[in-house]
């Protein structure tokens, strides 16, 4: 172990570099402009996946390349097979002048590498490629590893679960690992045992046959925009609660235990604010701000859209106004059943005088496992002896769609392993990877396959 962990130290400056070449790809899922840019981020992992010396296929869909890399020959000796996940795509890098350097062009600094992917998720799931280098570079892996990278990650995964169910014998696996989540804070180590869901819609409230002029005709029929607004108005209350009749019917209640676990997180709400750049917090009420934020259900407003946008007035009733939605789930919510309650009540809010066009978006479903396995024990134990420190157990409030697949189709819990810090900016300007979380995944990943090779399975 030693030897290994010698080695990491030794290629430290490497890595990062490396990490470097990864995050200058510009590898936006969302936008079809960087197609050629995502497929070349995905060769150059494979490459370099391959050049560690494992068996690495890159897997063409109508979406972005998957790439899957395993150390798993057909006579190999039994040991415990572990699937790696993460993701290559990343999220548009706007509002571009907000970035200190450019998203593309990754930036050291005070310990930390800037660039868009930084820690969503490339600097996370790079700690593992190169734990895996490691072992490999010095003798050999305790356990066997299949490495599966996805490009749409970003935009729902819309290709991964098919390619699952028709590859699955490649995933036949003890257990998944994934690092894409945030610890509590710099120096609280957690494990993840639960990640909401997600399920998206957009509304577009449609008008008159073109923009007016506001003066002639203003007052006398609806204006798309205030129609818009009104409904979106409707979708909570004062004390935060979601409206849609039935959104709260299949919510699993928090249980004691949890509250007593959310109720030990750090939490300083000054530092919060300040953080998040607010004057005060909004929350369902009767929840601390941990519960509202990863174990209760919400409804989100991501964009809205009507009328004049351009420099100086334009007094016109615009023909259309669109808004982009999305709720946040906990377990048992399902997407389907909560976005067809959403519309119905749309239609039935809608004002006279307009017509609706509803337009369903990504679907996640929440994820929960017990973590008292013994693989999450391990995880615990590979986390604590890394940081020193006891690990905490956190719920997650965003979401992995895909690793509900991982339970539906594999049958196997994924360990949630948080290396970012909360401060990371994933999805916002300046988005960085703390050095220091790179080189603790680094040592964490190495001693987690020493306690997964010590599993009796
Ligand atoms: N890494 C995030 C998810 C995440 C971040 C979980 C921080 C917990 C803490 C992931 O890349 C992500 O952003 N997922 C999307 C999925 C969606 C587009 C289907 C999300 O949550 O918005
Ligand atoms: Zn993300």
């Amino acid at each position: 172990m030693k030897q290994v962990l010698d080695y990491i130290e030794d290629n430290s400056t490497k890595f990062v570099e490396e990490l470097r070449e990864y995050i200058g790809f510009k590898s936006i899922s969302a936008q079809p402009e960087y197609k050629d840019d995502t497929v070349e981020c995905a060769h150059w992992l494979a490459d370099k996946c391959k050049s560690l010396g494992l068996d690495t296929y890159i897997f063409e869909t109508s979406g972005n390349p998957i790439v899957v890399a395993t150390t798993r020959k057909k006579t190999a000796e039994d040991k415990p097979h572990v699937m790696i996940y993460g993701h290559y795509d990343v999220q548009p890098p706007d509002p571009l002048e907000l970035w200190e350097s450019p998203p593309f062009e990754p930036r050291i600094n005070n310990g930390a590498i800037y660039g868009r992917g930084a820690s969503d998720n490339k600097g996370q799931n790079w700690v593992y490629v190169k734990m895996c280098e490691a072992f490999m570079a010095t003798g050999s892996l305790p356990c066997d590893i299949t490495f599966l990278f996805e490009g749409e990650e970003e935009v729902g995964s819309e290709h991964l679960p098919e390619f699952l169910r028709t590859h699955r014998d490649m995933f036949d696996c003890d257990v998944a690992i994934v690092s894409d989540t945030a610890m509590p804070e710099r120096n609280v180590p957690a494990l993840t045992y639960g990640l909401r869901g997600i399920a998206a819609l957009e509304v577009e409230v449609i008008g008159p046959s073109r923009d007016l002029h506001s003066g002639i005709y203003g007052g006398s029929i609806e204006n798309p925009g205030m129609a818009l607004c009104k409904m979106l108005s409707e979708l909570r209350d004062s004390d935060g609660r979601v409206s849609v009749p039935g959104f709260y019917d299949d919510v699993l209640p928090l249980t004691p235990f949890e509250r007593e676990q959310f109720s030990r997180l750090p939490f300083d709400e000054a530092a919060y604010k300040e953080l998040l750049g607010v004057s005060s917090l909004f929350g369902e009420k009767g929840f601390s701000p941990w519960e509202q934020r990863t174990a209760r259900p919400t409804i989100e407003i991501n964009g809205i859209t009507c009328g004049y946008q351009g420099e100086g007035s334009k007094t016109i009733i615009p023909s259309r106004a669109s808004a982009k939605l999305s709720c946040r789930l906990v377990p048992n919510q399902q997407p389907e059943l909560i976005l067809s309650k959403l519309e119905d009540f749309l239609k039935r809010i809608r004002p006279p005088g307009v017509q609706l066009r509803i337009l369903k978006g990504h679907q996640g479903n929440p994820y929960m496992f017990q973590p008292d396995s013994a693989y999450a024990k391990a995880a615990v134990r590979a986390i604590e002896r890394t940081f020193s420190k006891e690990a905490v157990f956190t719920r997650e409030g965003g979401s992995i769609p895909i690793v509900n697949d991982f339970k539906k189709v594999l049958d196997v819990d994924t360990l949630l392993i948080p290396l970012a810090l909360p401060d990371d900016n994933h999805h916002s300007p300046n988005e960085k990877f703390d050095l220091e979380c790179f080189r603790k995944g680094l040592k964490m990943g190495v001693l987690l396959m020493d306690e997964i090779r010590g599993i009796d399975a």
